[in-house]
Formats: structure tokens, C-alpha cells, sequence
């Protein structure tokens, strides 16, 4: 089975080609960061604009890496939601085009169970179910990924995500968008110790995520220490401490769905980290140390398969059109469409 996936919710255009043997063909992904850095975000008219110039000029490019023609493909799969809908919209109809021209099968794909999916495309020892930790720019969830379309909520961000806090964090800081690989390497160069950052929801009960209150921290150290821009000394400190606080939070709360999450499934054994932050090394260690901790294994795709990407959008097309799973021509693009709204195979 070789499908096409498409993926155009946020700042990425992508396009890429994937065999049902867990080879990538193609895996195109074309960044529109230099259009948003100015903005200090995405700015969503800009992308969806983006998406329009490019998508079909890198479908096309996808194609021709994987040595197929159109015709050759068994369905194309397209990220339908959730994400800034004037892209998805252009993402939508480019899928939906083919799929009626070329008279082929269509799977509407959620993009966070694009995320949730990518590491079976990586590890194939990688069975249902895990526990997924999603941190991205847009999301921050705890997800018992029990079969395809069959996804547990455990915990999620309250207010920011947690990328949107490393982004906000380095702003604050005078560093460049995006943010989370600024705030990594000062980090490593500053003192963690030198502020006493709050670590947000530590011992509460739940699984639940907040990074305002620590934005609001970093906000008001930065205010007692100004005016005017930050000597780089403070900058890097600023920044270790920031990152040690949030990643201590995201581990409180893992440690917390791993018990959740062993209650429901007493055999289960793998915890999987995806998104763009899961790039963070020291965020790694800590769930390294945690997965040795308790026995269990870490899996993390490798980067380029963490950041928004259309392999993963077509590999959770081959996980869906093998249980059946396909979609109208007419299915509607979604702004917002929880995990827990995914359609599964009849069971
Ligand atoms: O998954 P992703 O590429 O896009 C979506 O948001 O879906 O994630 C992007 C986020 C940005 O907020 C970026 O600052 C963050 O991932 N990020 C990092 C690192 N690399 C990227 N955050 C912390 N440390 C990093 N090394
Ligand atoms: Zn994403």
C-alpha cells in the first residue's frame, strides 16, 4: 500500500510518500518560519496563503522522489483538523481534488493522532497500547493510545501549551521565534538554580498541564531586572531556570497518567514522547530517567518525524484505510477536533 499525506495545519507544507512496509518514499517539508519570524508567531492569513503557493509544486516534488507516478497510489490522506483552518482548508481541497480525479480513496487524518501514530511507523514493536506524552507548539496532552481512533485523554494544558511557553519565555527574553531551541541552548549555558521559578501543578491531583502562571514568573523576573534588554549572563539563567521548571511539571504530570495509565493497562510498557518539543534534551533525560524508573521503555520518533510532517499524516492514512477507515469527498475541515472525536473501526 503506498499512500500520500498532506499536512498544512500550522506553519509547515508538507507532502510526503509512504509504503504500508514502513518505508518513507518521500517527505517533503517546507518551513514558512522566515514568513512568521517577524510576527513572533504564525500569523494564520500569511500561512494559509503560504500553503496555497506551495502544496502542489511539493506533492509534486514528493511524487517524483518517490519514483511513482499519481496513479501508482493506493489513497491520499490529508490532515483535516485541528489547525488555523485557511490552511487545512487548502490542505482539504488538494487531497480532496486528487482523490476524486485519480479515483482513489480519501482518509480524513486528526493531526494530533498523526502525532500519536508516528512512532509505529518507526517501531514496529511499538503495540497498542502506550502512553503518549504530545508536547507541541499547539498542544500539550497525556493520551492512553489504546487501538486506532481509540484515544484516552488522561491530562492537557488548562491554558498555554507548552511550546507556546518556551516561545513566549524567549520573547520575553529578546530571543528569536521559534523559541524552544533558543531557550535550550542559553539554558545549558546558564544556572538553573539562580531563580526560584514556580513549577506549575506539581502534587496536584489529575493529569493536567498550566504554563501561564509560569510565564507570568518569567514576565515579572524579567520586569525586576530591566529596564532595557537583559545582559546575556541573566538571559541564559532566566532561561535554565524556565526550562527546569517546566520540565519538572511535565514530569510530575507523566509520572501521574503512568499510574493512571498501569491501573487501566497492568502490562503495558511504553511511553511515547512526539511534537516538536519532544526535541528538548532535557525534557528527554528526565522521561529517560523516569521510563528507567519504572521499568518501562521510551520511545521517541526521531525528530524529523516529531515537527509537523506529512509522513506521519500518511502513516496514520495506512493505519486507518487497513481497518476500512476512509472518508467522504465532502467530510468538513475542522478548526478544533478533540482526540476523543476520532471515529474508530467498529469494534
Ligand atoms: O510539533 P511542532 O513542530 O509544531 C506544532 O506546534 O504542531 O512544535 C513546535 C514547537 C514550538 O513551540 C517550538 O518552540 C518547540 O516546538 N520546540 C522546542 C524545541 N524545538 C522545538 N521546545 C523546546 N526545546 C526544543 N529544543
Ligand atoms: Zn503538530
Amino acid at each position: 500500500m503506498i499512500v500520500l499525506g498532506i499536512e498544512t495545519t500550522c506553519d509547515e507544507t508538507a507532502a510526503a510518500v509512504v509504503t504500508d512496509r514502513r518505508e518513507i518514499r518521500a517527505n517533503k517539508v517546507l518551513s514558512q518560519l522566515d514568513a512568521h519570524a517577524p510576527y513572533g508567531g504564525v500569523v494564520p492569513e500569511i500561512a494559509a496563503r503560504s500553503h496555497l503557493d506551495h502544496i502542489d509544486r511539493l506533492v509534486g516534488e514528493a511524487m517524483a522522489e518517490a519514483g511513482l507516478e499519481l496513479g501508482a497510489l493506493d489513497g491520499i490522506a490529508v490532515t483535516g483538523g485541528p489547525g488555523l483552518i485557511g490552511g487545512v482548508i487548502v490542505g482539504a481541497i488538494t487531497a480532496k481534488t486528487l482523490a476524486q480525479v485519480l479515483d482513489k480513496p480519501l482518509v480524513n487524518v486528526n493531526h494530533l493522532e498523526a502525532h500519536a501514530l508516528s512512532v509505529r511507523l518507526v517501531e514496529p514493536e511499538a503495540e497498542f497500547p502506550y502512553l503518549l506524552l504530545l508536547v507541541t507548539g499547539g498542544h500539550c496532552q497525556l493520551v492512553s493510545v489504546e487501538a486506532v481512533g481509540r484515544y484516552t485523554v488522561l491530562g492537557t494544558t488548562i491554558d498555554d501549551a507548552i511550546g507556546e511557553a518556551f516561545d513566549k519565555t524567549a520573547k520575553l527574553l529578546g530571543l528569536p521565534y521559534p523559541g524552544g531551541p533558543e531557550i535550550e541552548a542559553a539554558a545549558a549555558r546558564g544556572d538553573a538554580g539562580r531563580f526560584d521559578l514556580p513549577r506549575p501543578m506539581l502534587g496536584r491531583p489529575g493529569c493536567d498541564f498550566s504554563f501561564s502562571g509560569l510565564k507570568t514568573a518569567v514576565a515579572q523576573t524579567v520586569e525586576r531586572l530591566g529596564p532595557g534588554p537583559l545582559p546575556p549572563r541573566d538571559v541564559d539563567d532566566i532561561a535554565a531556570s524556565f526550562q527546569a521548571a517546566a520540565t519538572a511539571s511535565v514530569l510530575d504530570r507523566t509520572r501521574r497518567a503512568l499510574g493512571t495509565f498501569r491501573a487501566a493497562h497492568p502490562r503495558a510498557r511504553r511511553l511515547v514522547v512526539a511534537g516538536g518539543v519532544a526535541a528538548n534534551s532535557a525534557l528527554r533525560a528526565a522521561l529517560q530517567g523516569l521510563s528507567a524508573e519504572e521499568g518501562w521503555i521510551l520511545s521517541a520518533p526521531p525528530p524529523a518525524l516529531c515537527t509537523d510532517n506529512g509522513a506521519m499524516v500518511a502513516w496514520a492514512g495506512i493505519e486507518r484505510l487497513r481497518l476500512g477507515l476512509t472518508d467522504p469527498l465532502d467530510f468538513a475541515p475542522r478548526p478544533r477536533w478533540p482526540l476523543g472525536e476520532v471515529r474508530a473501526a467498529p469494534s
